[in-house]
């Protein structure tokens, strides 16, 4: 039976990256993903530009019910510590938005890079290659696959969320944890586009497409009150809903039954620039609107809400300018579902924090048992938190992983060698 100091299962952002990681520390490594194709999501990530990582990242961007168990490893390995290495490999990227840092050319240049750095530490990759099981044995841990069976001494769980199914996602890492006693915080998708009921929604079907600046909020129960969350985002029109990063965002703290509220002229007091215009504009009310909105969205608006779109702003009622501008600015929304695994961008919830090591991302109940990435309940915003979420994980497990190795070596060599 082969043996290897580790076995990872998962060829993603993060097994890629702790495998090399593990493998440039000295360990011999096995990397092993049920895809043809290795790192799909890093290909498609960012419109094929890969938002890798966010000058920005700190625990706050990030969800999970541990918000403290990321803070570990990212202070250990921090955005700066992957652009050092972005920069050593000649990758050129630019900042587009909010810390948001892509690569210039194309996405295969950080997958590339990953399966360079996984050279430099000698790993061994099979893939596609089905894992059959995983059991515990007494010297360590056994891994059949379908290229036969491995001995090893830790395994590495990097087999991330449940979103894009038909790239290689899969329930693995959840099912395998659950089999060895671990809890699951209930998976859910997360940066992903909201939903209406079809009646409710007719009217903005046609506005598919139109996308503006909006402030966009929501408010989660917590334990003793609630907790409001906003985002100044572009929000976009779908013919089923929601869109674009503002929803995507606040799609993450949603939960079913919780209405969200968007303004949609933030940064502007419309209450008051429509009594000014009532004052000193002859304009019909839906052209006046225009200024601050796009004028399908006006039109619209006024034809389901009124007043009617043709007024000539001087005629309108104080009242019924205000109610207006208290509409637009609080619209509240009660969306009824998501797209679903299918258009997410991650998964929130996973692995329980409870039964992971912040330090090592190892189980407290199962030694020599490793979750990284997105698999673990750990969920970032928008905007390069995910991937750098996969390159800390993966650093605290690589650096653990050689720790084990380093402290197992000696007691190899205290054991009484016996003369030939
Ligand atoms: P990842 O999904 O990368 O890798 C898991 C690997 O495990 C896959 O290769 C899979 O084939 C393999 N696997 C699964 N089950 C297996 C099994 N049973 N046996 C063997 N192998 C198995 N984030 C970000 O920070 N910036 C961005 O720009 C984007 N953009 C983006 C776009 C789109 C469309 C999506 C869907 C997602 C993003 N993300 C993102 C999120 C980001 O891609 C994601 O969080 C990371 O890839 C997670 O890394 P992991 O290594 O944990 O999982």
């Amino acid at each position: 039976m082969d043996r290897f100091d580790a076995v990872i299962i998962g060829a993603g952002a993060a097994g890629l990256f702790c495998a090399a990681q593990a493998g440039q520390r000295g360990l011999k490594v096995l990397l092993i993903d049920h895809a043809a194709k290795l790192g799909e999501k890093i290909r498609i990530s960012g419109g094929g530009r890969c938002n890798f990582t966010n000058r920005e990242a700190s625990p706050a961007q990030f969800l999970s019910e541990n918000p403290h168990f990321c803070r570990s490893a990212l202070a250990r390995y921090g955005a700066a510590d992957f652009i050092a290495l972005v920069r050593r490999h000649g990758i050129a990227f630019h900042e587009k938005h909010k810390g948001q840092l892509f690569c210039d050319d194309s996405a295969e240049q950080i997958i590339s890079m990953l399966l360079r750095e996984c050279e430099a530490g000698g790993v061994t990759r099979w893939q596609p290659c089905k894992v059959i099981g995983v059991r515990r044995e007494a010297d360590g841990w056994v891994v059949a696959s379908d290229r036969g069976e491995i001995a090893t001494d830790a395994v590495v769980v990097a087999t991330g969320g449940l979103p894009v199914p038909k790239i290689g996602a899969s329930d693995f890492g959840l099912r395998l944890a659950e089999r060895f006693g671990h809890r699951i915080v209930e998976p859910r998708p997360a940066l992903v586009p909201l939903t209406f009921d079809p009646a409710a929604w007719a009217p903005f079907v046609p506005m598919a497409g139109i996308a503006l600046p909006v402030a966009i909020s929501t408010e989660t129960p917590a334990r003793r009150s609630t907790v409001r969350t906003e985002f100044l985002e572009d929000l976009l029109f779908t013919h089923r809903g929601l869109s674009g990063p503002a929803v995507l965002q606040i799609s993450s703290f949603w939960r079913p039954g919780q209405a969200i509220r968007v303004n949609l002229a933030p940064g502007a007091d419309l209450a008051d620039m429509l009594a000014r215009a009532k004052l000193h504009s002859r304009r019909q009310l839906g052209n006046e609107l225009a200024a601050w909105l796009p004028q399908r969205l006006a039109d619209t608006w006024l034809a389901l809400h009124g007043p009617a779109a043709d007024t000539p702003m001087p005629q309108l009622p104080d009242a019924a300018l205000r109610r207006l501008a208290a509409g637009l600015q609080q619209w509240e929304l009660l969306p009824t579902g998501t797209e679903g695994w299918r258009k997410a961008e991650v998964m929130a919830g996973g692995v329980d924090t409870r039964d992971l090591s912040s330090q090592s991302m190892e189980s407290r109940l199962q030694p020599g048992l490793y979750f990284i990435g997105e698999v673990v309940d750990v969920t970032g915003w928008l905007g390069g938190y995910n991937f750098q979420w996969a390159w800390a994980s993966a650093f605290a497990c690589a650096e653990a992983l050689a720790a084990r190795h380093a402290s197992a070596v000696p007691a190899d060599l205290s054991k009484p060698t016996i003369p030939e």
